[in-house]
């Protein structure tokens, strides 16, 4: 029998930290309103592409494992925000790391596409289909956001994630996993103008969100708890197994809801929301490499994951850690931090959108 055992992790977290008070100077709200409502009290604005960012998380990924980029078989790049459909985004990842021998798929679930994306290749190791795969969650949300939108634009952040995959005789990584996607709620989250079919037919490309967040919060709490008890049953795990619980990071009201419909204790739950927001499809990955990076992952823990997001999609995954909790080696890659402010940042952004900084 084989397992697909979690052997790397990296993230890439932009220079450019945007506080409430400095969203307060472009958006209608406050800093109280966000906080109590939300658990954000920061987040990043990338100045980099969303491959970019993958691509610093994939070698710091890399480099943890002490592995080679060829050794890859396969790259997901799970994002929203991928720089291009065609060529697809992963492999233009794929050919800054030289991982010559890898196949490069987009996946687009939205915030859950890392979840999606770590299941599928989980079980293609499992299956023999391939040996190695990297999982790379990354997102630049800041370049779709309508900052007239107060009720979306203060809650998402960008940042990138990603994990290495590979092939294990112990029992290790993904134990059980369920993904999933709640019927008749596509339009609760939409950015209708986003994809090839209104651009042939309208010509117009204005991107701005729909969003109705009363109704996602409702079908987050609901999806994410059902499928979190489905994959305990499935592993023959109950709650009080799990070590270490790693929501997706979109609310921290959603976060201690589904806590305590699981029966959780609050202090296995990983949050990062405070410092970063939402970074859809790279939350958890952030959020797993924040865990190890604060020794609540030392090895050998149980760990819970469960993930939501547009579509309305959803998963949980119950996850074996194996012996790896340190950077084996450093990576000499990085990118530069940018030099200038939110509004240098987003000046055309701005203008698109018709807001005035103060
Ligand atoms: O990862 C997937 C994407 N994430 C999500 O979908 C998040 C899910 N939903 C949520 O996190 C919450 O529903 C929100 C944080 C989005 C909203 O919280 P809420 O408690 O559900 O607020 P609400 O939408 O019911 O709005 C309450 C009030 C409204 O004012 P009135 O109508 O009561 O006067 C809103 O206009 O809060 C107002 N409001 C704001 N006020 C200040 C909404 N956004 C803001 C804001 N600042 N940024």
């Amino acid at each position: 029998m084989s397992y697909a055992e979690f052997v790397g992790w990296g993230r890439y977290l932009p220079s450019l930290v945007v506080e409430n008070k400095d969203l307060v100077r472009f958006v209608d709200t406050t800093d109280h309103w966000i906080k109590t409502r939300t658990g954000i009290k920061e987040r990043r604005y990338s100045h980099v592409s969303t491959a970019e960012m993958g691509w610093l998380a994939a070698e710091r990924a890399l480099a943890s494992a002490d592995m080679l980029s060829n050794d890859l078989d396969l790259i997901i790049l799970g994002s929203t925000t991928a720089n291009e459909v065609c060529p697809n985004t992963a492999s233009s990842i794929k050919n800054k790391l030289k991982a010559y021998s890898a196949a490069a798929i987009d996946l687009n679930s939205a915030c859950t596409s890392w979840l999606y994306g770590v299941s599928m290749i989980s079980d293609m190791i499992k299956a023999g289909s391939i040996e190695t795969g990297m999982v790379i969650g990354s997102e630049r949300l800041s370049l779709g956001l309508d900052w007239n939108k107060r009720e979306s634009c203060c809650l998402f952040g960008d940042g990138a994630g990603a994990v290495i995959l590979k092939k294990s005789h112990d029992e290790r990584g993904v134990i059980a996993f369920r993904i999933s996607c709640v019927p008749d709620s596509r339009e609760f989250l939409a950015i209708p103008k986003w994809g090839i079919q209104p651009a042939i037919h309208t010509n117009d490309l204005h991107l701005s969100m729909n969003f109705d967040g009363a109704a996602i919060f409702k079908r987050a709490v609901k999806s994410m708890s059902f499928d979190c008890e489905f994959v305990l049953d499935r592993a023959g795990l109950s709650i009080e197994d799990i070590d270490v619980f790693i929501p997706h990071q979109a609310n921290i009201r959603i976060i201690n809801a589904v806590g305590s419909k699981l029966g959780i204790d609050p202090k296995k739950t990983v949050v990062t929301i405070d410092k970063y927001g939402n970074t859809s499809a790279a939350s958890i990955p952030i959020s797993l490499c924040e865990a190890l990076k604060n020794d609540m992952i030392r090895g050998g823990e149980t760990i819970l994951i469960a993930s939501f997001g547009a579509g309305l999609s959803c998963g949980a995954a119950v996850v074996k850690w194996g012996d790896s909790t340190k950077n084996i080696r450093d990576t000499a890659f990085s990118i530069p931090a940018y030099q200038g402010d939110v509004h240098n940042l987003l000046e055309d952004s701005f203008s698109y959108h018709g807001i005035s900084y103060n």
